[in-house]
């Protein structure tokens, strides 16, 4: 996926070589920095940016190259619906709760009148609403209220794929518990794939079942996100890890351990010099001659569903070097984030 430039150009390549599964029922995390491609993969799976290259398929179907009717049809089934960060941007200011989410049963030709009606009282049911919120506008609820409430529109067309941009970014901590856990009924209720794209890894070990990490617009690892938050098999995760805010007196110093030491100018110069090189490699103390001079894959061929991929070179003997170096009372980050996780699985007000 690559943008034009303004002035014209050579094109800004955003994404490269991306590929990712979302079963039904399973939710898959999407992590990364600001600004390595998050929206635009997502923006790129709903048909919403067109991508240069590649392919994406719903229930076995390439669906990349419908055109005209058959585009259309999809578009209009809901199968794939997007929940943006702002609930606002979502939901149609002018419109009320209720006629945003009649809008895409109409324009689906779903059932009568009556039965579209029914279908928007059992939605917002769904998500915890009250149906008489369909009567108010987007400005007359509250900030959840408005996340529950563009679910709500998203899940009223039984879509297959949800993908939801930094739902909870934007609530207050309470909220934020309230809406992971519905996402995690709704799954198993609607049997619906979702991919929550989220830069916070405790909102992530909540309810994803995978995640996939996203540095500079390439997937660096994916893996069952217990296993990877675990035992991070990519420096760039493990430093994500590392570096997530915690109260609860995690080892302060383990994202030190993980960044270069010293002036990594004559790194990042080599790797400038060599744009076919591991992209994290001007951050990495690990990084050899051979991450500046071959870029690291992903096994991809032939995986089996549920493996556990990793782009690094060094992958089996980097842990062994941060351990040498890591004071045998530390604290393990990764540790510190599962807890969190676990007091948010059980407390939703926590
Ligand atoms: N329409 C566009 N035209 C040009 N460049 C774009 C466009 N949309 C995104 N980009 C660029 O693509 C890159 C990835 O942007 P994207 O919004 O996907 O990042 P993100 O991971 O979602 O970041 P954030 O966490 O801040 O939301 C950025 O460098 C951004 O400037
Ligand atoms: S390939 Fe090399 S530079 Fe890149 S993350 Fe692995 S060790 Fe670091
Ligand atoms: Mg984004």
């Amino acid at each position: 996926m690559s943008f034009a430039r303004p002035g014209g150009g050579r094109r800004v390549r955003v994404l490269t070589d991306v590929g990712l599964t979302v079963s039904a029922g399973e939710i898959v995390g999407i992590v990364g920095e600001t600004g390595s491609g998050k929206t635009t993969l997502a923006r790129a799976v709903a048909g919403l940016n067109a991508p240069d290259r590649g392919q994406v398929h719903l229930d076995g179907q390439d669906i990349t190259g419908l055109r005209g009717r058959a585009r259309r049809r999809l578009r209009r089934s809901g199968a794939i619906q997007f929940v943006f960060q702002d609930p606002l941007r979502s939901l149609d200011p002018a419109l009320t709760v209720g006629a945003s989410l009649r809008e895409g049963l109409a324009i689906a030709g779903t059932g009568t009148r009556a039965q579209r009606a029914e279908r928007v009282a059992a939605a917002l049911r769904q998500v915890g609403l009250d149906p008489a919120v369909a009567d108010r506008y987007p400005a007359q609820i509250s900030g959840g209220q408005r996340q529950r409430a563009s679910i709500a529109r998203a899940v009223v067309s039984d879509p297959r794929l949800l993908l939801c941009d930094e739902p909870v970014s934007a609530l207050d901590a309470s909220n934020r518990n309230h809406i992971l856990l519905l996402l995690d009924e709704l799954r198993r209720r609607l049997s619906v794939g979702i991919v929550v794209i989220s830069h916070d890894l405790s909102t992530l070990a909540g309810i994803a079942d995978r995640v996939v990490v996203l540095y500079r617009g390439r997937v660096v690892e994916d893996g069952p996100i217990e296993e990877v938050f675990a035992r991070p098999r990519h420096p760039y995760t493990a430093l994500l890890l590392a570096s997530a805010p915690d109260i609860h007196g995690r080892d302060r110093h383990a994202a030190a351990r993980l960044r270069l030491a010293g002036d990594s100018a004559a790194t990042a110069a080599a790797v400038a010099s060599q744009p076919a090189s591991c992209g994290f490699a001007h951050r990495c103390r690990f990084a050899t001659d051979a991450c500046v001079e071959t870029p690291p894959q992903r096994a991809l061929t032939g995986r089996a569903a549920g493996a556990w991929t990793v782009a690094c070179h060094h992958a089996e003997t980097w842990p062994d070097e941060l351990a040498a170096t890591t004071p045998q009372a530390a604290v393990s980050p990764q540790a510190a984030v599962s807890r969190k996780a676990a007091v948010s699985r059980k407390d939703p007000a926590a």
